[in-house]
């Protein structure tokens, strides 16, 4: 009320201080315009009185000059004539009698200056115009003839000019006033108020209240900062009353605050080094805005929490094509973007490395040779130079974060930095290092086909501690270490000793962060007619996959199970629909772009063979999907199929069994994906077995409710208490143990 009674004072005030200046403007060059007219007619006037001077003096001379006066008066609208003589002798008519003496002070002037003289003057509180013609002649006597005209009506005009402006300020002031007041209620004071009342809301009830912000652009930033204070707020609740369960049901379950909590002691404040290939924010250029995405990998799905927890540092490729934009001058940015916890460090590669270290040795050596999928792997001596020039140049970025630091942490990924280890421990001997393999180790004869075998054993060497998923890939690295370097190979603790270091070899089935808390989340169902509506289909039932493109994935094998699925149970032809979200990868990889015609061409070919209206047997969504774009496809879907001919572990397995709240929904995994060995509720299948995945589909899609639940719950409990956190920690302590 304060603020609205000064801002309309301070309004009338200005509207009045401008107005007032435009009517004295106004005015004054009103009052010229008519004084001037005013003088022009009197002038006028004079001349035609005078026309005939000789005559006017005679009939002035006369005894009847009073008379004449008047009547030359009236004929001229004036109000009066003087005739001056000198002091002693004016002749004057009714009017002029008294004015004499308010008059002198003019005549004498112009009879001084010899030339004619209006000016206004006050008689009995009228405004009067005279007008003076002083007159030099011999043979007439008369010194200066006065004409009086009423200019009254001037004044009444400029009053008139004063009242009329008055009015409209008053109209002003009082409309604009009216608009403002309107202004700020709607447009600030009434949003404001929504504001406060969805803060009050977020403060004391649930972080879906968090979503339901108030809409309009006006105050948008406040509302950004309020959205993120409540989540942060809800955030620090949510764990609170976590641990305080946790606490209750004496349970082990690693949370984000305990990993943290458990850190800090471990490692006294020092940060965690991350190193990876794949960065886990990439910027991308769309159109004209920037657009900051996560990559479809298992490995930042897995490490980003650990690093939102703890902190640290994360040094990675900079692939993005906005990357460069989008960091400082020491090449660092703070992710996540809305809410910063970790300092990323973009290393950049030439053409050539990204070729030769990137999708030659990594990609077309080390991924096949890996993955016993059949297809054959490529070395080359020069993607082996560019893989010792990256892994030393990322070594140096690691040797220069660590400069002031004698024992650092450092936590290095994949099958991309063998070398890094040996890089490290010869300049920092102190270093604790762990790397973690997170694609399967073959067997030692596979391994062997590798002409560069040997160093890349000694560059793993070079660690404390090299992690897997299984222990079935701890074995054949140390089977391979056996066969290939002079060595001794424990195992009684699964180790190695070399050239006087130890280094150990161990299991650690990764995962991802599902706590408690998210075990209880009122995830939103959405139907199959929702999801599908956009792409013109319209189904009772759907299952999904989700997988980056990849010949190891078993794509086409997958397709062949649909297929034979609905050869086999033809009812279902029109009913279920398979959804695919396929995400591009390593395309410039031949045997990468054969495996996307491939799976189109197969899609096509089975979506033609069983074609019916407003329906598809395979919906292929080829094309990069966040994590919040595939969460409703999760939800929505009766099952989720992973086929992977050979997988490290396989996180789509798992993010699919932390989605289902409800403990509903099958999983069909193939037995050749680490997640297999731990998720034994899911419907395990052969993928080269096209005969018995279809009848897989079959029976997740007929499986009664009771038996889903059941085992979905044992799915979840093993994802719940081998969270992320707990992986991490395990590690980590692990890693600290070593000495
Ligand atoms: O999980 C194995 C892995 O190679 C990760 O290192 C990698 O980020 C992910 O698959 C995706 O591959 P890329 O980074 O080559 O796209």
């Amino acid at each position: 009320m304060r603020i609205n009674l000064a801002l309309i004072f301070s309004i009338i005030i200005a509207i009045g201080i401008v107005a007032f200046g435009f009517t004295f403007f106004q005015i004054s060059s009103e009052r010229s315009k008519l004084s001037s007219e005013l003088e022009t007619r009197t002038t006028g006037v004079v001349e035609k009185v005078l026309e005939n001077e000789s005559l006017f003096y005679a009939r002035i001379n006369s005894a009847s000059a009073g008379h004449f006066m008047d009547s030359i008066a009236n004929k001229y609208n004036l109000l009066g004539i003087l005739v001056y003589f000198n002091s002693d002798s004016i002749i004057s008519n009714n009017f002029s009698d008294n004015l004499a003496g308010l008059s002198t002070k003019y005549i004498f002037q112009a009879i001084a200056s010899e030339s004619s003289l209006g000016n206004f003057i006050t008689v009995d509180g009228k405004s009067v115009y005279l007008f003076i013609k002083p007159r030099k002649s011999d043979d007439i006597s008369v010194s200066a003839i006065v004409f009086y005209t009423d200019a009254e009506y001037i004044e009444k005009i400029i009053k008139s000019i004063w009242f009329r402006n008055f009015i409209r300020w008053f109209i002003q002031a009082f409309f604009v006033s009216l608009v403002t007041i309107l202004v700020i209620r709607w447009g600030i004071f009434n949003p404001i108020k929504k504001i406060v009342n969805w803060a009050k809301a977020v403060r004391t009830g649930s972080s879906e209240l968090i979503k339901q912000q108030p809409q309009g652009k006006f105050l948008s930033p406040l509302r950004k900062e309020i959205e993120y204070i409540a989540k942060v707020m809800y955030e620090a609740k949510a764990n609170a009353e976590e641990e305080a369960r946790l606490r209750t049901n004496a349970e082990a379950i690693w949370t984000s605050e305990r990993l943290k909590a458990e850190m800090k002691n471990l490692l006294h404040d020092k940060k965690i080094i991350v190193v990876s290939n794949r960065e886990p924010y990439m910027h991308i250029r769309e159109g004209k805005i920037i657009r900051c995405i996560v990559p479809a990998s298992g490995m930042i799905t897995a490490l980003e929490p650990i690093l939102k927890a703890c902190g640290g540092l994360w040094i990675a490729s900079g692939t993005g094509d906005a990357d460069k934009e989008s960091v400082d001058k020491n090449d660092k940015v703070q992710v996540p973007p809305d809410e910063p916890k970790y300092t990323l460090i973009r290393l950049w590669q030439t053409k050539e490395e990204e070729d030769h270290f990137y999708y030659g040795f990594s990609n077309e050596g080390l991924w096949p040779l890996c993955h016993i999928a059949h297809t054959r792997p490529v070395f080359r001596k020069e993607d082996w130079h560019y893989y010792r020039i990256v892994n030393e140049k990322f070594a140096k970025a690691v040797l220069n974060e660590t400069a002031d630091e004698e024992k650092p942490y450092i936590l290095i990924q994949d099958y991309h930095f063998a070398l890094l280890p040996e890089l490290i421990r010869k300049e920092k001997p102190n270093a604790k290092i762990a790397i973690f393999w997170h694609i399967p180790w073959p067997n030692p004869e596979s391994f062997g086909i590798c002409p560069w075998e040997r160093e890349i054993l000694t560059g793993l060497l070079g660690a404390d501690l090299v992690g897997f998923h299984t222990q079935y890939h701890c074995n054949h690295f140390l089977d391979t270490v056996n066969n290939a370097l002079e060595s001794r190979v424990s195992w009684e603790n699964f180790s190695v000793k070399r050239g006087g270091r130890t280094t150990f070899i161990k299991p650690f089935p990764i995962s991802i962060a599902f706590t408690l808390r998210d075990m209880d989340n009122d995830v939103k169902r959405i139907t199959p007619d929702q999801l599908l509506n956009e792409y013109g289909i319209v189904a009772q039932n759907i299952g999904i996959g989700v997988d980056r493109i990849d010949y190891t994935k078993g794509l086409a094998e997958k397709f062949l199970a649909i297929e034979r699925f609905f050869e086999k149970n033809p009812s279902y032809i029109g009913k279920f629909t398979f959804v695919q979200i396929g995400a591009p990868s390593r395309t410039l990889i031949k045997s990468y772009s054969d495996v996307v015609s491939l799976i189109e061409n197969e899609a096509n070919r089975i979506n033609w063979r069983f074609k019916s209206k407003n329906w598809k047997a395979i919906l292929l969504l080829k094309r990069h999907h966040s994590h919040e774009e595939i969460t409703p496809f999760y939800s929505a879907a009766e099952f989720c199929m992973v086929t992977s001919l050979h997988d490290g572990m396989n996180l789509v397995a798992k993010e699919f069994v932390a989605s289902r709240n409800n403990n509903d929904g099958a999983l069909i995994l193939s037995r050749f994906a680490g997640a297999s060995h731990e998720l034994h509720g899911a419907i395990i299948v052969n993928p080269y077995d096209i005969e018995r995945m279809a009848d897989a589909i079959k029976l997740a899609l007929e499986m009664t409710p009771e038996e889903k639940c059941q085992r979905m719950k044992q799915m979840r409990q093993v994802v719940l208490t081998q969270n992320i956190y707990s992986w991490a920690a395990t590690l980590l302590k692990t890693l600290i143990s070593i000495t």
